[in-house]
Order: structure tokens, then C-alpha cells, then sequence
């Protein structure tokens, strides 16, 4: 298949190198494209082996136009401008798959991507880049994918083209049940470890416990509303089994506030609280965890 990669960052990097190993021809979109016309990526897998650098195509209309699977990575809060100046430049059949942190990346742009068959995925797979050249696969994950509008429907070839890339990957007929059990774990860990700026592994420790148990309660209240089947005790067994899995890594949100860069808290624990106050169901816990790292973040994103 003709790939675009839109925001090859450490997930979109780690997609790239391995659709192009399936034999994929993959190219790259970038905010910021180097003048070469061209990017080099080289792979760190696993089982720390270093696969060789490639070369990939940047930011070339052509490619888009010829595009037969836009892969959209980027952080949630970019989907919308990255996405909105490339629509023009897609064949009508073009298959687009978003692939974020949280929930309701979409929502704004859903009226002019509507008409391409839509997908929506998550992953687990964790990736980080060691620099601008080379992406590190830190942690072995499973991929879920699912349609998001009635073309999308179609696609569930995919998870064949993906799960022969880098694997496991499923396709699931109801997209939104993996997306809040992500959804659940990223709320409790994201936003507790960027406030705390400690590793995953951290929240392990029995201090986090009470406050663990009130954020899972209330987000299994709200995924009641949803109509989705859960419950507290289910959730916790999840986010601990994370917890523990991945108790090394620094969570995106803990590295987005290090960094000093926009969090995804608005699709993470802010789509929580939007579903919470639709079904009027009190949030306090995730609503304190939200207010903390909006007022955190506040000092970069004005300037
Ligand atoms: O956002 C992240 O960092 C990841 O989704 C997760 C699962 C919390 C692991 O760090």
C-alpha cells in the first residue's frame, strides 16, 4: 500500500519503519520537514537490536495524492490543523486511521473527514525517539482497530496489513470499548504522573491507592452511562497491570510537562469530565487531577 505517516514522533516513527519493513511504501508528513525533502529513521527493536537507517520521503503532495492509508499520528490536540490543509490533496477513497491518546481527537474535524473511510486505533506499544533520527520500540503492545463512520467498515483488511507490520493487532466492531479502557488507564496515569514527575512504577506505592480507587470509581460510573459493561474492580486490575508492565517508563503527559509542551489532558481527562456532565455524574477527583495540570501547563501554552 501507498502510507502517509502524519507525525512521525515516537509512535508514528515506530509504524513507519515497520509498515516499510512489511513492504509498504511509506512516506513521512511533518510539521516541520527538513529542506532535503527527505527523513532518516533507523530502529532500535525490542530485543535492542539496531535496524538500519531509511530514508523516507517528507511532506510530498504526490505521495498524498497517491495515498492509499493516511496514518495519523500526531498528539490529540493536533489532529484538526494537521489534518484540515491535507484533506484537499486526498483521493476520495483514501482509508484515514487516527491513532491518539484519548478520546475525541476527532470530534472537530469529524464534519470534513466523514466522507473517507474513518478508523479509529489505539496501542499500547511503547516507543520512545532517542533523537530526531532514531525511535527506540520500548515496550511490546497490542494495537486495536475499528471503523468510525460506515466506510470504515469496509477496512477490516487492516488489521491484517498492520498486524503483519507489528503485531498483535485486532479489529474490533465496537471501537469505543478498547478506547475507554485506554481512556481509563491514561487518566490515572498520565495526569498522577506529571504531577508527581515520577515513573509509572511510582503509582504502585501505597499512598496512590486511595486516590487510584476514586478516580477508577468515578470513571467506571461514567463508563456505565456510556453503556459500556465494567466495573471498579475491573479497571483496577488494568491500571495496575500498566503500572507494573511499564513501570520504568515516564508517561507521556510526565514528559510533556518536563518539556514544557502541551499536554493531551483536554482529550484524556477532559473528555472524562465532557461525558461526566452530559450523564450529570460528579467527577471531583479526575476534575482536581484536570485543574492541576491545566494551571501546570498554563505558563507555556500562552506563550
Ligand atoms: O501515555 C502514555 O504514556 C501511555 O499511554 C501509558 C500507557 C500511560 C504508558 O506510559
Amino acid at each position: 500500500m501507498n502510507i502517509v505517516v502524519v507525525g512521525p514522533g515516537a509512535i508514528g516513527s515506530l509504524w513507519a519503519y515497520h509498515l516499510h519493513l512489511a513492504g509498504h511504501h511509506v512516506s513521512l508528513w511533518h510539521h516541520n520537514p527538513p529542506e532535503s525533502g527527505a527523513m532518516s529513521l533507523a530502529l532500535q527493536t525490542i530485543a535492542k537490536q539496531t535496524l538500519p537507517a531509511v530514508s523516507f520521503t517528507t511532506n510530498s503532495h504526490d505521495e498524498l495524492a497517491n495515498a492509499d492509508l493516511l496514518l495519523v499520528t500526531v498528539k490529540a490536540w493536533q489532529v484538526e490543523t494537521a489534518l484540515a490543509p491535507l484533506l484537499a490533496h486526498l483521493h476520495p477513497d483514501t482509508i484515514i486511521v487516527c491513532m491518539q491518546n484519548g478520546m475525541g481527537a476527532t470530534d472537530a474535524i469529524f464534519d470534513k473527514i466523514q466522507h473517507y473511510p474513518l478508523i479509529l486505533a489505539t496501542t499500547t506499544h511503547g516507543a520512545l525517539k532517542t533523537d530526531a533520527q532514531q525511535v527506540c520500540h520500548s515496550g511490546l503492545g497490542q494495537t486495536m482497530l475499528g471503523a468510525a463512520n460506515l466506510s470504515g467498515e469496509q477496512c477490516t483488511f487492516l488489521a491484517e496489513v498492520f498486524n503483519h507490520a507489528l503485531s498483535e493487532v485486532h479489529w474490533v466492531s465496537d471501537i469505543r470499548i478498547p478506547l475507554w479502557n485506554k481512556l481509563a488507564i491514561n487518566c490515572v496515569i498520565n495526569p498522577l504522573t506529571a504531577i508527581h514527575q515520577c515513573p509509572n512504577g511510582t503509582l504502585d506505592e501505597e499512598p496512590f491507592r486511595p486516590i487510584i480507587n476514586a478516580l477508577l470509581s468515578e470513571i467506571a460510573s461514567v463508563m456505565g452511562a456510556e453503556g459500556l459493561t465494567t466495573s471498579l474492580e475491573e479497571l483496577s486490575l488494568r491500571v495496575h497491570q500498566v503500572i507494573v508492565a511499564t513501570k520504568a517508563n515516564h508517561s507521556s503527559m510526565k514528559q510533556d510537562v518536563a518539556h514544557q509542551r502541551r499536554t493531551e489532558i483536554d482529550f484524556i481527562t477532559g473528555y472524562l469530565i465532557q461525558r461526566a456532565q452530559q450523564h450529570r455524574i460528579a467527577v471531583p477527583s479526575n476534575l482536581h487531577l484536570f485543574e492541576q495540570i491545566k494551571q501546570m501547563e498554563q505558563p507555556w501554552i500562552q506563550s
